[in-house]
C-alpha cells in the first residue's frame, strides 16, 4: 500500500495509473476507521482497479472547537487497518497541503435547502466545510467513484450535488452503501469510541426507536410520532434529542403527512453527554 502526504505527488501518480486505463474508486475519510469504513473500502474494491482512501480531519466542518479537539485519531492503526483490507493508496494530507491560505478555507458552493435542515441548521457551516474539502479532494483523486455511508444521509445528498452540478466535469460517479450497525443496533460511527460504557450503553436506544418508527409510523400522525420518538429517547438520563425529522429522500422536503407517494427518511440527532450522534431510518421506500 502506497501512503502519499502531499497533494501533487498523488495526483501524477494516479495520473498515471488512469493513462493505463486503472479505474480508480475513492472513499475519502477522517480516519478513526471502523467497520463501516471498511464496507465502503470493499464497495469501491468490487468496482475499481484502484482503490484510494484518504484520511484528513478536516477542521473546517467542525462547529464545535471542542469536538474538533476530541475527535478520535489513530494514523497507525488506520494504515495497518487499510493495509489488511487490501487498499491500494492512502492520502494523508496536512491541514496546508488542503487549505494552504485562509482564503481556500472558503465555500464557493451554495446548495440552498438541503444545507438549511437538520445538520446545515444545528451545525452552522458544516457542509460548506463538508463541500469545500471534499471538492478538494475530488479535483486532486480525480476518481471515477466515490463511497458515501448512508448514515451520514444529508452529506451523501450534499456530495451528490456537489459532484453532478458543480464537478460534473470530473465525472465521478458518487455511491451510497448502507449502514453498518453494531450488535445492538447502535450506528457505527467514530465518535462512539468516546462514549463512556454506561452512554455506549444507552444509546442503543436511538436505532431500537427507529426500527419502532419504523413498525409504527402509521399508526400516528407525524407530530404524533416526533413526540413519541422524542419521548422514548428523552426518558434515558443519558441522552438528549436535538432534532428528530421525516424527510423525502432525495429532495429533503420535510414530510407533512404519510400519503406521500415519497421515500422518506426519519433522522435524528442526540446528545449523549459531550458526544453527539446521529442515526436514520427508512420508513417507507415507496
Ligand atoms: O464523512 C466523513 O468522514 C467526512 O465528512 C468526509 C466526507 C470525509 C469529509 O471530511
Amino acid at each position: 500500500m502506497e501512503v502519499f502526504e502531499k497533494a501533487d505527488t498523488v495526483s501524477k501518480f494516479i495520473d498515471k495509473l488512469k493513462a493505463e486505463g486503472k479505474k480508480i474508486g475513492f472513499v475519502p475519510t477522517m480516519g478513526a476507521l471502523h467497520r463501516g469504513h471498511l464496507s465502503l473500502i470493499e464497495a469501491a474494491r468490487k468496482d475499481n482497479d484502484i482503490v484510494v482512501a484518504s484520511i484528513f480531519v478536516n477542521p473546517t466542518q467542525f462547529n464545535n472547537p471542542n469536538d474538533l479537539k476530541n475527535y478520535p485519531r489513530n494514523l497507525d492503526r488506520d494504515l495497518k487497518l487499510l493495509e489488511d483490507n487490501n487498499c491500494d493508496l492512502v492520502f494523508t494530507p496536512s491541514v496546508l497541503e488542503i487549505y494552504p491560505d485562509e482564503n481556500s478555507k472558503k465555500s464557493e458552493y451554495h446548495f440552498g435547502k438541503i444545507v438549511e435542515v437538520m445538520e446545515g441548521k444545528f451545525r452552522p457551516g458544516h457542509f460548506d466545510g463538508v463541500a469545500n474539502v471534499v471538492s478538494r479532494l475530488f479535483k486532486i483523486i480525480k476518481p471515477d467513484n466515490a463511497y458515501f455511508g448512508q448514515k451520514d444521509f444529508q452529506q451523501y445528498i450534499l456530495i451528490k450535488t456537489l459532484a453532478d452540478k458543480y464537478l460534473s466535469d470530473l465525472h465521478i460517479q458518487v455511491h451510497r452503501c448502507p449502514i453498518i450497525r453494531e450488535k445492538d443496533g447502535l450506528a457505527m460511527s467514530s465518535r462512539n469510541v468516546l462514549l463512556n460504557p454506561e452512554q455506549r450503553k444507552s444509546s442503543a436506544l436511538i436505532a431500537k426507536t427507529l426500527f419502532w418508527a419504523k413498525d409504527n409510523y402509521q399508526k400516528y400522525t407525524v407530530d404524533e410520532l416526533k413526540k413519541q420518538i422524542a419521548d422514548k429517547i428523552n426518558a434515558d438520563k443519558n441522552l438528549k434529542i436535538e432534532y428528530i425529522e421525516f424527510v423525502s429522500d432525495p429532495e429533503l422536503d420535510e414530510i407533512s403527512n404519510w400519503d406521500s407517494e415519497q421515500k422518506i427518511v426519519a433522522c435524528i440527532a442526540v446528545q449523549v453527554g459531550d458526544v453527539r450522534l446521529i442515526d436514520n431510518i427508512y420508513l417507507s421506500l415507496s
